[in-house]
């Protein structure tokens, strides 16, 4: 007998006796000391379940266990059971970009819950980009005036000519971080940088290099207008926002960002250029390092641990206790190199995690077959692991039905890899997911139609050509697959 649930428990023992389960089964709750932190025992009998758990996280991840088999299994007799269960990893996350398109509250707490059914516990909120600055920030009012609008918007080759803004008020990210708590989600903030950054620039152009006036960004890709590292009003303002954004979430971590920043600009600038030889830094990305070690001490300071994207690492600047490295494209497998040498790494691989891709690239079968233990990674290195995450950008995601789409079912799969020490066989997934579809759908996710979630060759390969032609440009391909260069 399989249960439908997501992710699968550890251990299920059926024990002599059936019953119908539904929601008026009564439910108990023990605490039990020996039992980890976020796992839980579940028992069901004739006096109906019975919860034994050390804290409230247990408990709440048992209650999930019930809504999901009181779903799944709707109107039958279900055997008598006993359910021990507990997580493989600590970091069970998954991403939402709100710079390139932003959702409604309503919208985000669907995916909150979904996740958090899915005993997920990590919100990554991706707040600033290129395409827009998301997050109030009352010290810098000009954020929220110009930072949080573009002109127009042309992603791939669909264009809207109409401005977007949005940003998210303070009022509203605690309403989000309060939501998330009371589900034993912790919301990990965004603010990307020193990359990423045209959208605040283009409220605040004297922290660029060449302190040009410049825009919002209303395309995709990679943009050379970063931060000049050698102003110390980059830093007056980084701390500024940061003294926000570490008051507004009170986990632990803060998401600095540092994907995709190219050094073109401080190559040209005599300040950055002077610095990099003032500390004797071997390399331009080696810049980058002693930024984000400057940045991440301030966070340290604060009660705060960084976490960053892996081109961070590059420069080899960054130790094992300054950041935490999340992968997701790393060619030269720092990454591995890293978690190897002791420190932690969040595994969110582009070609498995990514879904703003189409199942044409992403078949649910191959997200789910994704193991977060590389070869590369020795026995300490996989120690190191510390969890995996879900990500969808929203270059190509305008609203929530496509959302939907794109993160569900994949993100199930994400879940069941984050939950299960021993993750059962990708058919037998499958079917469970199919028994819970209609709960997602009661809960407002709309799933995809199964034939959609493995695509055979020929539709992935029409799916793949759609895609590419309609969003992705040249640029990208080439941001993508050619190796970079050393600097
Ligand atoms: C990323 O996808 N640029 C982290
Ligand atoms: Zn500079």
């Amino acid at each position: 007998m399989r249960f439908s649930v997501i992710p699968y428990p550890e251990k299920i023992e059926i024990t002599p006796g059936r019953a119908v389960i539904n929601h008026l089964t009564p439910v108990a709750c023990k605490r039990d000391e020996r039992i980890v932190t976020e796992g839980y025992r579940l028992i069901f009998n004739e006096n109906g379940f019975t919860v034994f758990s050390s804290d409230k996280r247990g408990e709440f991840y048992a209650f999930q266990t019930i809504k999901q088999i009181t779903a799944g299994h709707k109107n039958y007799a279900v055997p008598f059971f006993e359910i021990s269960d507990s997580p493989k990893f600590s970091h069970r996350g998954f991403m939402l970009d709100c710079a390139r398109h932003s959702f409604s509250l309503d919208e985000i707490k669907k995916v909150i819950d979904a996740a958090a059914m899915l005993k997920m516990n990590k919100f990554h909120w991706h707040l600033t980009d290129d395409q827009g600055w998301r997050i109030e920030i009352k010290s810098r009012p000009e954020l929220m005036a110009v930072s949080s609008r573009r002109k127009k918007s042309t992603f791939g080759d669909v264009v809207d000519n109409n401005a977007y803004c949005a940003f998210f008020t303070q009022e509203q990210i605690k309403d989000i971080v309060n939501y998330c708590a009371a589900r034993y989600i912790e919301v990990i903030p965004e603010i990307d940088m020193p990359g990423h950054t045209s959208a605040l620039l283009a409220a605040y152009p004297e922290l660029s290099c060449s302190g040009e006036k410049c825009e919002v960004e209303t395309k995709q890709g990679i943009f050379k207008n970063v931060l000049c590292v050698s102003n110390e009003k980059t830093y007056d303002f980084l701390y500024d926002v940061l003294d926000e954004v570490c008051e507004l979430f009170p986990g632990r971590y803060i998401h600095i960002g540092g994907d995709e920043t190219p050094t073109d600009n401080w190559q040209k600038c005599p300040h950055c250029s002077k610095m990099k030889k003032e500390k004797n830094l071997a390399s331009y990305s080696a810049l980058q390092g002693w930024f984000t070690k400057y940045i991440t001490d301030y966070l340290k300071f604060k009660g705060k641990q960084a976490i960053v994207w892996n081109e961070s690492l590059k420069g080899d600047y960054l130790g094992k206790d300054d950041i935490i490295v999340q992968r997701w494209m790393d060619k030269e497998n720092l990454s591995y190199d890293f978690a190897n040498k002791g420190g932690k790494i969040i595994e969110s691989d582009f070609f498995h995690y990514y879904f703003d891709y189409p199942f044409a690239m992403t078949p649910l079968k191959k997200a789910y077959r994704f193991s977060p233990h590389n070869k590369l990674l020795n026995s300490n290195g996989r120690k190191n692991v510390v969890g995996v995450e879900a990500e969808l950008w929203t270059e190509f995601v305008r609203n929530f039905d496509t959302l939907c789409i794109r993160l569900f079912p994949r993100i199930c799969a994400v879940a069941e890899t984050a939950w299960c020490k021993n993750k059962p066989k990708y058919k037998d997934f499958e079917i469970r997911q199919l028994m819970l579809n209609d709960l997602f759908e009661q809960n407002g996710i709309k799933i995809v139609d199964l034939n959609e979630w493995n695509p055979n060759p020929i539709s992935s390969l029409a799916g793949l050509i759609k895609f590419y032609k309609t969003f992705v440009t040249a640029d990208v391909i080439k941001d993508f697959f050619i190796p970079d260069k050393k600097n």
